[in-house]
């Protein structure tokens, strides 16, 4: 890997962020850095980041920008490192970074005991009905402790299957068995058949990652497989569920419930998941605690010192030209 490039930053190479970051992270950005950053949470119009990563070296991404080809060659040649700001990187064309040269790295490790941490969250949530509970207070409907009032599922005794066993995937069963559910799991490096996974499990989580084998794993044929009181939880990517055919199975009471942190269109979510009072929602909260922010925003200027300054591959790389 050659040199740093000159640039009107005191010859630091030039990086391009396009979300607001934690302030360490940001700092430490700042610190090694030429810095452009589009200080917000929502994203840049695309044409306004096609224009303002022109040059750049390094970009650090979020898993809503669409890493492609279009957008590398917006960058152009200077472009050398992605640091994509997530575990996931189904937003990245790889093949056409490594088509450019161009390293992606994504931040592992630091979000697995959040993203686990917030599964349960979801699958307590919903399985003792706790929003259901809280909108019908805020509702200021009429109530009263009655011994058939609001009875939701314990976990004690209960199979969890876990679909996808990485990191995340193994950190939920860990937690899960502390809370005595027995846990079954489907991978593609083994455990159980994925239908036989879905017809035993009391609740089925996705952890796998979005790519082509998975988008719509759960359509209408697995949630036909699922037990009738089978709750599901989506903390992984929004795609891997037919979120019409979770919407149809719900409104048939073929299923339990569902809880989801991710949308098929996010930041979309289906106007009919919303009337379901047996849904728990959330907006992808998964890896939100300060903690794993900073973790991962400092993983990802870790990315970029390595490539742009050291001239090394980062540890978490996931793609090299
Ligand atoms: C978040 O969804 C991630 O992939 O890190």
């Amino acid at each position: 890997m050659g040199g740093v490039p000159a640039g009107p930053g005191g010859g630091r190479p030039r990086v391009y962020v396009t979300r607001a970051l934690v302030p360490r992270a940001r700092d430490e950005l700042a610190r090694d850095f030429d810095l452009a950053i589009h200080d917000a949470e929502a994203p840049p119009p695309r044409g306004e980041l096609l224009a303002a990563v022109r040059g750049a070296a390094g970009l650090v991404t979020i898993l809503g920008d669409r890493v492609d080809a279009e957008l590398l060659d917006a960058a152009g040649p200077a472009l050398r490192v992605v640091a994509n700001h997530a575990v996931g990187v189904d937003n990245v064309d790889l093949a056409a970074a490594r088509a450019r040269g161009v390293v992606v790295a994504n931040t592992p490790d630091v979000l697995t005991r959040a993203t686990a941490e917030f599964t349960l969250a979801l699958l307590l949530a919903l399985a003792r009905r706790v929003v259901e509970g809280d909108r019908r207070l805020r509702r200021r409907e009429r109530w009263q402790w009655a011994p058939t009032f609001m009875l939701g599922a314990g976990l004690s005794g209960r199979t969890l299957g876990v679909v996808g066993r990485g990191r995340i995937g193994g950190e939920v069963a860990r937690l899960a068995e502390a809370f005595g559910m027995r846990v079954v799991h489907a991978s593609r490096g083994g455990g159980l058949p994925l239908d036989r996974l879905l017809a035993e499990s009391d609740v089925v989580t996705l952890h796998c990652p979005l790519t082509p084998e998975t988008r719509h794993l759960i359509g209408a044929r697995a949630l036909g497989l699922m037990r009738p009181a089978a709750l599901l939880v989506n903390a992984a990517r929004g795609p891997v569920v037919d979120e019409e055919a979770l919407v149809r199975a719900l409104e048939a009471g073929r299923l339990g419930g569902a809880a989801l942190d991710v949308f098929e269109r996010e930041p979309e979510v289906h106007p009919r998941l919303r009337e379901l009072e047996n849904v728990v929602l959330a907006p992808h909260l998964g890896s939100a605690t300060r903690e794993a922010r900073e973790a991962m925003g400092l993983l990802c200027a870790g990315a970029l010192r390595a490539v742009l300054l050291e001239g090394r591959l980062p540890p978490n790389v996931v793609a090299a030209g």
